[in-house]
């Protein structure tokens, strides 16, 4: 994980202040130096005006250079910010990854940014601060766990922001610290998605679970077997684990930040460790990436994290339904009818329809806790990849309050869902002659007839579901996201009075 802490600190005289990096941002279209950078100017002999003289460096968006020296800092790095009047979020997103690309190819260990070069209001100066440390993090995350060699990251330790009297010092150093926290959630969701099925089973994720709850005060833990579920009726759940050799666990995390008695936010995660297919056996191309398939498990993980660092003032409740989908002499088989806790009898048409029966129980199990909203995030359908690719998420919710609000936190984070419809007219797909319901709907608007599946199971209380199929991981190279983490945090962060 990356050694990287962030603070802010207001300098009286930018190129007096000691580091080993000065980060100084410029705009192509400006006819004179900001002032940052007029006194880096004077105290290195004229070396930017000329750079941007003998046209080395024009400032264009994507553009960084390395000078040497000047004043108390042992380097300069230009990063080009394109047009001042353009320099919207995309552009400052932008920046912060031109920014990770130079910092990863010096050796200081420590950088200072001047951020009053970029004359920035407050509000947008917070959320690029956020973004910055958020993204800084991210970038830096490798994964290293089964590697002998692990891949080389940032030399940097220390990364300073001098505002520049455009943020007070201490909402500035707010940012870097929600942005940094933010990114060690989705850090946490990358590492334990990228590990592989024959180390993250059900049974890990119990134990990573349980970690949390040692590292955490306001966290507990409890974890269901099988032999609970059994009792509590899960029939639907223990029908996906029952042909593997690993033991289903239902998961349970209670953080508690707010009052006594406040009503939890719940957040249910997908969490099949591998995904064969189980009896309807998954084609062999690709079939690797099904690791993946507790993306959504990994979210909630990373998300609880993210709110136990932040302390923020509510109750969250994080369900697990961790199971293995594998074919074998107790699999489950197409035609099979199951009951869940809910009652609902469920025809398996289909074994690799798999998601939706662990999340049906989980669902009905979050009824207990009599949720303020409760929000499940799962990699459930490959047809929410083919209607959405990989930049949005599926979102689907039973109430337009709550689905504004989490396309609005995806908005602010840059962690962006889309809504999909959930209209009845799609109910009657999941037919079944020998069950109260099919767990497969027709051909077409998969995404859409496995999120009505779900909600059959949500009738009680306002719920949003996340398809997070395209969203959470990479082709190429291959690796997870950690969506939407930043989106559920975001979410929970405005739950908790902070807008
Ligand atoms: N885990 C898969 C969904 C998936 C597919 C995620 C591709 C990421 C990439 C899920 O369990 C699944 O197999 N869904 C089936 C449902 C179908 C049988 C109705 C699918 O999408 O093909
Ligand atoms: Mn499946
Ligand atoms: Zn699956």
């Amino acid at each position: 994980m990356p050694n990287l802490t962030f603070s802010a600190r207001e300098v009286a005289d930018p190129a007096s202040a000691s580091s080993q990096c000065a980060v100084i941002p410029l705009f192509s279209d400006k006819k004179s130096l900001p002032a940052e950078a007029r006194a880096f100017d004077r105290a290195g002999d004229g070396a930017i005006k000329a750079a941007l003289a003998l046209g080395d460096f024009s400032a264009r968006k994507g553009q960084t250079l390395f000078l040497p020296g000047a004043g108390g800092a042992r380097r300069m790095l230009l990063v080009g910010c394109g047009q001042a009047k353009k320099f919207d979020r995309a552009a400052m997103r932008g920046f912060c990854a031109d920014l990770y690309g130079a910092l990863k190819k010096t050796t200081a260990g420590n950088a200072m940014l001047h951020l009053g070069a970029l004359g920035l209001g407050k509000k947008e100066a917070c959320w690029f601060l956020a973004y910055l440390a958020r993204h800084l993090t991210t970038a830096d995350y490798r994964y290293r766990e089964t590697l002998s060699e692990p891949k080389p990251a940032l030399k940097l330790t220390r990364f300073t922001v001098n505002p520049g009297g455009k943020v007070p010092v201490r909402a500035a150093g707010k940012a870097l610290k929600e942005g940094r926290l933010t990114g060690l959630g989705i850090n946490d969701a990358r590492e334990l998605a990228n590990l592989p099925g024959n180390i993250c089973t059900p049974t890990y994720l119990a134990s990573a679970a349980r970690k949390l709850s040692r590292r955490f005060d306001a966290i507990s833990v409890s974890v269901l077997e099988e032999k609970k579920m059994r009792e509590l009726g899960m029939g639907s759940l223990l029908s996906v684990s029952a042909g593997s050799r690993q033991p289903a666990k239902l998961i349970v995390m209670h953080y508690r930040g707010g009052r006594p008695g406040a009503d939890p936010h719940v957040l249910v995660g997908k969490g099949i460790t591998f995904d064969t297919g189980g009896i309807s056996l998954k084609p062999g191309a690709k079939m690797d990436e099904m690791k993946f398939d507790m993306a959504g498990a990994a979210s909630v993980f990373g998300t609880l994290r993210a709110v136990a660092e932040m302390n923020l003032p509510i109750n969250v409740v994080g369900i697990v339904a961790a199971a293995e989908n594998m074919p074998g002499g107790g699999a489950t088989k197409p035609g099979d009818v199951v009951r869940s806790m809910a009652g609902k009898t469920i025809e398996v048409l289909n074994t690799d329809a798999e998601g939706r029966l662990v999340l049906c129980d989980a669902l009905t199990y979050a009824q207990r806790f009599k949720p303020a909203t409760v929000i499940d995030v799962a990699t459930l359908t490959g047809a929410c990849v083919v209607a959405l690719g990989s930049h949005a998420t599926g979102l689907f919710a039973n109430d337009d309050d709550l689905a504004e609000q989490l396309l609005q936190a995806g908005t602010d984070s840059h962690d962006r869902a889309w809504r999909m419809p959930l209209w009845s007219d799609y109910q009657k797909s999941l037919d079944s002659n020998f069950a109260d319901m099919a767990n497969i709907g027709g051909p077409g608007g998969g995404s859409i007839t496995a999120a009505c599946f779900l909600a059959r199971f949500c009738e009680e209380y306002r719920w949003a579901h996340l398809d997070i199929a395209g969203s959470a991981w990479n082709s190429a190279p291959k690796g997870a996201t950690g969506r939407p983490v930043a989106l559920l945090t975001r979410y929970l962060q405005s739950q908790a009075g902070d807008a």
